[in-house]
Order: C-alpha cells, then sequence, then structure tokens
C-alpha cells in the first residue's frame, strides 16, 4: 500500500505540472482533461491514505500526534494543489497556493519518510 501511495503522489506532482501548463499556455480543453485526470487521482491519495492509517488500527501505537499532522496535512496538501490548478484554469496568480503546497508537502513527506513508522513494505 505504501507504494500505491507514494506512487499515487508523484503521479499528482507530474499531473499538477503538466496542468498547470497547459493552462498557462492556452490550452485549456487538454489542461481540463489533466485536471480531471489528477482528481481522480486525489482518489487514489486518499483511498491508499486511509489504507494505511489502518495500519494503525492493528497494533501500532506511540505515532498518534504525529499522524494527526501527517494526514492533515497530506488533504492539506491535495487541496492546495486543487486550488493551484484552479487558478492556472482561471489564469490568475497562485502565489499563496504555491507557499501553502510547499509547507504541507514537505510536513507530509517528513513524517511519512522520517518518523512514521511503516516504511516501504
Ligand atoms: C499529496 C499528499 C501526500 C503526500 C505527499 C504524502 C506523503 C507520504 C509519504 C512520503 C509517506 C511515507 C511512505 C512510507 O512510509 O514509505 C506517507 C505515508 C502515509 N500517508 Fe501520506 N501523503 C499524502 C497524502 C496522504 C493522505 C491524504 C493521507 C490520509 C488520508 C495520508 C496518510 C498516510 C499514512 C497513514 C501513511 C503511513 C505512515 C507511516 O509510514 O507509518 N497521506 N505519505
Amino acid at each position: 500500500m505504501t507504494h500505491l501511495h507514494i506512487t499515487s503522489w508523484v503521479l499528482a506532482l507530474i499531473l499538477l505540472g503538466v496542468a498547470v501548463w497547459l493552462y498557462r499556455f492556452g490550452k485549456a480543453k487538454p489542461g481540463k482533461i489533466v485536471h480531471m485526470i489528477l482528481r481522480l487521482d486525489f482518489l487514489l491519495i486518499l483511498y491508499s491514505g486511509g489504507s494505511l492509517i489502518g495500519n494503525y488500527f492493528e497494533g501500532i501505537s506511540g505515532f498518534t500526534g504525529e499522524l494527526i499532522i501527517k494526514v492533515i496535512a497530506g488533504i492539506w496538501t491535495i487541496a492546495a494543489i486543487e486550488m493551484i490548478a484552479n487558478k492556472a484554469k482561471k489564469r490568475q496568480p497562485a502565489r499563496t497556493w504555491w507557499i501553502q503546497f510547499f509547507i504541507a508537502f514537505i510536513i507530509a513527506v517528513v513524517l511519512g519518510f522520517g518518523r512514521l513508522p511503516l516504511g516501504i513494505m
């Protein structure tokens, strides 16, 4: 499940880049298609993340605080990605969302790789 989780958020980063690039260069229709695929990928991130949470109900203890922050940071990252894509679609600046994206993403990755115990199985 960690592999699916990592694959799905790496895919989200790629799709975000492609969607923003397409919108920026006026290619609204292909941009919209990539944006829709990006939204489907959000479901994959949530599903794989949710399944990983399941492991914590089966005996892992002592990480509740960090797990809660990790999940909030993950959801916050997804929200920021969606907002960046929307701003690109409307051709509006997304600076504040980019900042939030980087902060939330770094928190999610540091806690996921650095602190939480599951690791790549
Ligand atoms: C784009 C957003 C996200 C990023 C960048 C991200 C990043 C990561 C990373 C780097 C790991 C460590 C993988 C490993 O253990 O080898 C991880 C694990 C995990 N993620 Fe996410 N994640 C995101 C979204 C979410 C969401 C939305 C949830 C909850 C619904 C979630 C729940 C978890 C859980 C429970 C783990 C296992 C922690 C552990 O290693 O013990 N993540 N995530």
